[in-house]
């Protein structure tokens, strides 16, 4: 119990770690004057075609946001799940760079995929947390994340890290320069404290915890936090949970809505997204579905929603980021309430050595 630290569960420690853990993430790869990231680890990493990430669980959805930001800045990039990904399904030639995202460096299916990515001939590049793990000895390029020992079987404190190496990943595969971006990346650690400090997560669990499912939508780089929030919530209290893109709700999931389900929707900023989810939750109120609403404020969704999970205004990297924590914290308590083996989920494990 030690290791702890007086929280009751090790799960709990690492959502607080966040802000530290990001601190260290970032740490000396950020160049405010010039609005660079600065990745020595990428240097002379040279490719040509789309970027490749595979990736399992958690990191797969890290490895989603990673794609989305690097499509936003002109590389095309895709995801794969490292159990679906073969070289023949993506043919990869010398000039192709293949990611593989994984906190261990040890999962078995993304092992194979970038042992097979290496015999193709592709560059590779492993994001990791373990230092001289699989990944990080097999692949061409290694990038630490940083985030520091994670005990708890359900990844938290990695998945902040990972969005936030990805984020400089992306940035510096596309040369993307911005200042902008820097001040987001700096915002998130005091960001995530601030929801720490403040978040009506445990009132929301204790309201939803009879619920007979959940729900999770959001769209853009809300998409894959979404998927990680049900993820989440579906592994360490084994209730039914789902995340859906917002807009693919009506094109069936809707059906699966009703009063004792609760939808949790992603709402950030006050641009076209968030128009558009707001429209989407409308759907879902208007059939007297509860729902919750993680949001910055910058809308008009609290309108819609029964209840609130409040996260500063960010710009929207920085805001998917925090908005999980909300989520985190969420599935915490209700796995709390129904008094669930919380760091060591049933029939789970950290990490996976079998394909
Ligand atoms: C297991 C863990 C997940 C994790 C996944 C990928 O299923 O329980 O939390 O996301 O493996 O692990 P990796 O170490 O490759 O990120």
């Amino acid at each position: 119990d030690a290791g702890k630290s007086g929280y009751d569960h090790y799960m709990l420690k690492e959502i607080h770690e966040q802000p530290t853990a990001i601190r260290e993430c970032l740490r000396g790869r950020l160049n405010e004057l010039t609005g660079r990231i600065e990745l020595e680890e990428l240097a002379d990493i040279a490719f040509d075609g789309p970027v490749t990430f595979v990736a399992c669980g958690t990191s797969y959805h890290a490895a989603m946001f990673g794609v989305s930001l690097l499509n936003r800045w002109g590389v095309p990039a895709q995801a794969s799940l490292a159990s679906e990904f073969t070289a023949e399904t993506m043919p990869l030639t010398d000039d192709s760079l293949v990611v593989g995202v994984t906190q261990s460096g040890e999962t078995a299916d993304t092992m194979r995929a970038l042992r097979e990515a290496n015999r193709a001939g592709a560059t590779t590049l492993a994001v990791t947390n373990v230092v001289g793990s699989s990944a990080a000895r097999e692949t061409d390029h290694v990038l630490y994340i940083r985030a520091g020992p994670e005990i708890g079987v359900a990844a938290t404190k990695t998945f902040a890290s990972q969005q936030a190496a990805l984020t400089m990943v992306a940035a510096a595969l596309s040369d993307h320069r911005s200042r902008e971006l820097i001040q987001s990346l700096r915002s998130i650690a005091d960001a995530i404290q601030q929801v720490l400090d403040t978040s009506s997560a445990r009132e929301v669990a204790h309201a939803y915890r009879d619920a007979d499912a959940y729900f999770f939508i959001g769209r853009s780089l809300n998409y894959p936090v979404a998927l990680e929030g049900a993820l989440k919530l579906k592994e360490i209290s084994y209730e039914h949970a789902e995340g859906f893109a917002a807009g693919e709700l009506k094109h069936g999931p809707l059906a699966l809505v009703g009063p004792n389900t609760a939808v949790f929707a992603l709402v950030t900023g006050d641009g076209e997204e968030a128009e558009k989810t707001i429209g989407n939750v409308k759907e879902v109120e208007a059939r007297g579905v509860p729902i919750v609403a993680v949001t910055d404020g910058q809308s008009d969704v609290e309108r819609y929603a029964d209840h609130v999970l409040e996260i500063p205004a960010l710009e929207d990297v920085a805001s998917s980021v925090v908005a999980n924590v909300q989520l985190q914290l969420v599935s915490y308590w209700i796995a709390n309430e129904l008094g669930r083996s919380i760091d060591k989920p049933r029939h789970l494990a950290k990490s996976v050595t079998v394909e």
